[in-house]
């Protein structure tokens, strides 16, 4: 809260500021996008499902490992990936070179062993490198007590009482959370037997920088790339994401500078952009912003509890000069999809967040299109034009 207070402070003085120079019009944008003009390394990747226009599905993109294709769901509400090891590792190679490790989903209790391995992946050209988990074992493990291994692994994960996984997808025991997501994640994994992988690339999500294949980018068609001509980052936008930020792919774009995590594990760990909610025509929350693309619904904490017909109001950074403003109406899980169908940005439902602010989910992406500077720690929207 602290964090964030500090952050809006910081945004008046510099909207104050440039409102000081003399050749500031009223029209000028308070939030500019800062200059990128030297970076020219870039390039934009498609989505596979590109026809998938209106945010259905999760986007996702052609990656390779060790020479072999996956298909990647490209999710910004997580930071890392999970890839399975007889995609071209070998035990040898594994102890050898990497640290035993493992990822526990706690709602679901599925335990993915493996191996932590500093692994590169072809991205569509572009060669990222980051800390992946080679599974090489997943098991249901809801006594799981943070050992390198389940010590008793269980017949069945996820479900209420005893069934198999494919049964398990109508009967999932769900958190009503925001870490509901896990359950997710993990279906979407599992339902797609060979060749998926989950590609966690959001920022302020848990794991650092070093996990995020989006944040080590080596070269680009073959070309390496340089710090002085490349910039780290993506723009976000419906039909693909570009790696590498330039002026050109930020055109049109607001942006706010993001303040490092509390505890930051380097100077690149940003923490969530700030925003305000008003739910009907309450006062304004202050709050932070995901707009998570591995989810279709959106979880909102507000003022007043959570309840079918609120009118939700989402205002970004701020509510007097917001660059960002979404409004949708709370809907029950039961009536998932049928309310406000005429609303792009009208999440499938609404739940509780555990922290006061929004995730929008991905519908969100029908209205902005959304940019992060992971080097230079600046988030920006640009909303579609009509
Ligand atoms: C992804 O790979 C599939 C299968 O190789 C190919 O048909 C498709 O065109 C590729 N899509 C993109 C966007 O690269
Ligand atoms: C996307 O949504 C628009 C507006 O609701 C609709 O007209 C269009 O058919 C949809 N496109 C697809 C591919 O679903
Ligand atoms: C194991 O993988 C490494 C790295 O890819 C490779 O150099 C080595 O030949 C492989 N060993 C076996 C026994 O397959
Ligand atoms: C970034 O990629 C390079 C090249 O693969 C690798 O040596 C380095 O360890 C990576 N850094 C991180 C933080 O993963
Ligand atoms: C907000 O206030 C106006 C005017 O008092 C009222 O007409 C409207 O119904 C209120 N809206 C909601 C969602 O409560």
């Amino acid at each position: 809260m602290h964090r964030v207070a500090t952050f809006f402070t910081a945004t008046l003085l510099a909207g104050r500021a440039a409102q000081a120079l003399p050749m500031t019009s009223s029209t000028e944008n308070p939030y500019p996008v800062p200059p990128y003009c030297a970076f020219t390394q870039s390039k934009f990747l498609p989505f596979r499902n590109s026809g998938n226009v209106n945010w259905t599905s999760p986007p996702s993109l052609n990656i390779t490992v060790n020479g072999r294709p996956l298909i990647a769901t490209m999710d910004t509400g997580s930071t890392g990936i999970v890839i399975d090891a007889k995609y071209g590792f070998n035990t040898t190679y594994l102890e050898k070179n990497c640290e035993i490790g493992h990822v526990f989903y706690t709602s679901s209790h599925w335990l993915q062993e493996g191996y932590w391995c500093i692994t590169e992946v072809d991205v569509g050209g572009v060669v990222t490198s980051a800390k992946a988990l080679i599974r090489t074992r997943e098991v249901c493990c809801p006594d799981f007590a943070d050992g390198d291994r389940c010590q008793e692994p269980a017949k069945s994960c996820v479900c209420q009482g005893t069934c198999t996984s494919t049964a398990d997808q109508g009967i999932l025991r769900r958190r009503v959370l925001e870490e509901d997501g896990d359950v997710s994640r993990i279906e979407a994994r599992q339902t797609a037997s060979v060749g998926k992988a989950y590609m966690g690339i959001g920022f302020a999500r848990g794991n650092p920088p070093a996990y995020n294949l989006f944040m080590n980018v080596t070269s680009i068609d073959g070309v390496p790339t340089v710090s002085s001509k490349f910039r780290t980052g993506y723009v976000i936008t419906s039909t693909g994401v570009w790696l590498g930020i330039t002026k050109s792919n930020t055109a049109g774009f607001s942006a706010i500078k993001l303040n490092l995590r509390e505890g930051h594990a380097d100077n690149r760990d940003w923490g969530e952009p700030p925003c305000d909610v008003q739910i009907n025509n309450g006062s304004w929350t202050r709050g932070t912003f995901l707009a998570d693309t591995g989810i279709p619904n959106a979880y909102v904490k507000g003022d007043v509890p959570n309840k079918e017909g609120n009118q939700i109001t989402i205002r970004i950074p701020d509510p007097s000069t917001p660059f960002g403003d979404v409004k949708f109406v709370s809907v029950p899980k039961s009536k998932a999809g049928t309310v406000g169908t005429d609303n792009p940005m009208q999440p499938t439902w609404v739940g509780t967040r555990t922290v006061p602010g929004v995730n929008t989910g991905r519908k969100f992406y029908n209205g902005y299109d959304l940019y992060f500077d992971g080097d230079g720690g600046y988030f920006g929207l640009r909303e579609k034009s009509k």
